[in-house]
């Protein structure tokens, strides 16, 4: 077979959901109504169905399904699974050249990546493979596809998950994004919200009520960022509607405080912002983040405030790290985590803890899990992750019937921070553990079928993850 009989449009299915890719941009607000969307080699366009179902403004261009319509550039312009159907590397460099000049702000590029499916009597073309049906298959390793993207783009590529990048045109963009990501990792606070406004006491309850939106916004913000908002980092509807009242931002920020946020919680959010600062700014040193250096005006105000100064923040990022390179710290950190429940050591001394779970860490280990995430990309299924310090790896397990009192893997993920690789294998493990990483009662009846799993399987103690 020749590069002429290879039918790249083969490989263009029907989706009934939106594309990971583009999921994972929806899910961390790349992509939402307002913004506009540009899919280059959009196949079917099943994916531009969906959005516009969304009220996203989308349109897209495909060289086999959707030829007429012309190039046009957008603030998000997603690459899904192009390059990797494409035989001639070339050819692939012209295409992302061309993806990436339309994206004003962010290009999402995917491909598929080494042991995504298996290869097993599939003929080798190229740097490929040739599929039974005529198309062509290239799969790359995560950091070979790394490499594509920053010498052809010219910026350091985020991993969004294995084989997912986005490439952010603005620095401080890209920050912003990094951070929300990392604060993302937090979700579980959003509870504290709801608890609030049950407990609300309204001191003004006039005042309060008229501009009941304003004060919202004030709090939400608020309890986010461990400090109130800058007129300017609020929504233009909050001005109209004090406008329209009469009533200063400074009088809406007091009753917002006096009404709608608690100070436990605020103060909590404080310490919650600051420590995620800490976290993400010693992820960026740790990952050479080429926008470490560009916050933006809003990152800017909250490092003022939570730190009094540039030059503070950045002695405590300092900290942070010589706290990462000692093993001691980081081995008392993860038996701190085992001690509060939140996870078991195996037997060679890592911790293995759900994924739902990390955001609970000390930051510490948040930076081994971060450094990971920057490397591997999000997984957006539960897992199990475990955390090795000491060999510098963090491996994530996904599980399989997830009830079952002895919940058995699949495959792994194993992200090297040494070799700054990712490596995807099948890996079958029953996990024996399960009260521990999940956070189980001590009376559980899963402790008792545990204990009488060790007894009759001879496990020591200490193991966690057996391999089948
Ligand atoms: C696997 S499909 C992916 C389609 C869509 N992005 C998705 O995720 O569903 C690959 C698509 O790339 C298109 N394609 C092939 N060569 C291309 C090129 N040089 N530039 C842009 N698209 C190309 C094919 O026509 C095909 O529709």
């Amino acid at each position: 077979m020749t590069s002429a009989t290879v039918h790249r449009h083969r490989t263009a299915m029907v989706r009934h959901t939106l594309s990971q890719p583009m999921s994972l941009a929806v899910r961390h607000g790349l992509i939402r109504p307002g913004v506009t969307v540009f899919d280059y080699g959009c196949g079917q366009g099943d994916d531009l169905r969906a959005l516009a179902v969304a009220g996203v403004e989308a349109t897209g261009w495909d060289p086999h399904f959707a030829p007429d319509i012309s190039l046009q550039d957008a603030e998000i312009v997603n690459l899904g699974f192009v390059l990797n159907v494409i035989e001639d590397p070339a050819e692939r460099v012209v295409a992302l050249k061309a993806a990436w000049e339309l994206a004003r702000r962010v290009l999402l590029v995917s491909v598929l990546i080494v042991g995504a499916v298996p290869v097993d009597g599939l003929r080798r073309f190229g740097d490929g493979y040739l599929t039974a049906r005529g198309t062509f298959q290239k799969y790359f390793q995560q950091s070979e596809f790394k490499v594509v993207l920053t010498q052809t783009a010219g910026v350091e590529p985020i991993a969004l998950a294995p084989g997912i990048f986005a490439l952010f045109r603005s620095p401080e963009d890209e920050q912003d994004f990094l951070l929300e990501r990392r604060r993302g990792r937090r979700a579980s606070t959003s509870k504290y919200r709801t608890d609030r406004r049950a407990k609300v006491l309204s001191a003004k309850p006039h005042l309060a009520d008229r501009i009941a939106n304003a004060i919202d916004a004030i709090a939400k913000f608020a309890l986010q960022r461990g400090r109130l908002p800058h007129p300017d980092e609020v929504p233009s509807d909050v001005h109209d509607l004090l406008a329209a009242e009469r009533v200063s931002f400074a009088r809406a920020q007091d009753v917002s405080q006096g009404t709608r946020i608690d100070e436990r919680l605020f103060e909590r959010a404080a310490a919650d912002r600051r420590e995620d600062l800490l976290v993400h700014q010693a992820l960026n040193l740790l990952n050479r983040s080429r926008s470490a250096y560009r916050p933006s005006p809003s990152m800017v105000r909250d490092i003022r405030h939570h730190f009094g100064s540039q030059q503070q923040f950045a002695e405590q990022t300092l900290e942070y790290l010589h706290a990462l390179a000692d093993p001691q710290r980081t081995a008392a950190a993860m038996r701190r985590a085992a001690d509060n429940g939140l996870g078991a050591i195996d037997e060679d001394g890592r911790l293995v803890i759900n994924s739902r779970r990390v955001v609970d860490l000390e930051g510490v280990l948040r930076c081994y899990v971060g450094c990971a995430v920057h490397l591997s990309g999000d997984i957006d299924h539960e897992h199990i992750v475990r955390l090795d310090p000491l060999r510098r790896r963090t491996t994530l397990f996904s599980l399989t019937a997830k009830r079952q009192p002895f919940p058995e893997t699949s495959t792994s993920i194993m992200i090297d921070l040494k070799r700054q690789d990712v490596i995807i294998r099948d890996d079958p493990r029953v996990l024996v553990r399960k009260a521990d990483v999940f956070g189980m009662a001590s009376l559980s009846r899963q402790r008792s079928a545990e204990a009488d799993r060790r007894k009759s399987g001879g496990y020591d103690e200490d193991r966690v993850l057996v391999r089948m």
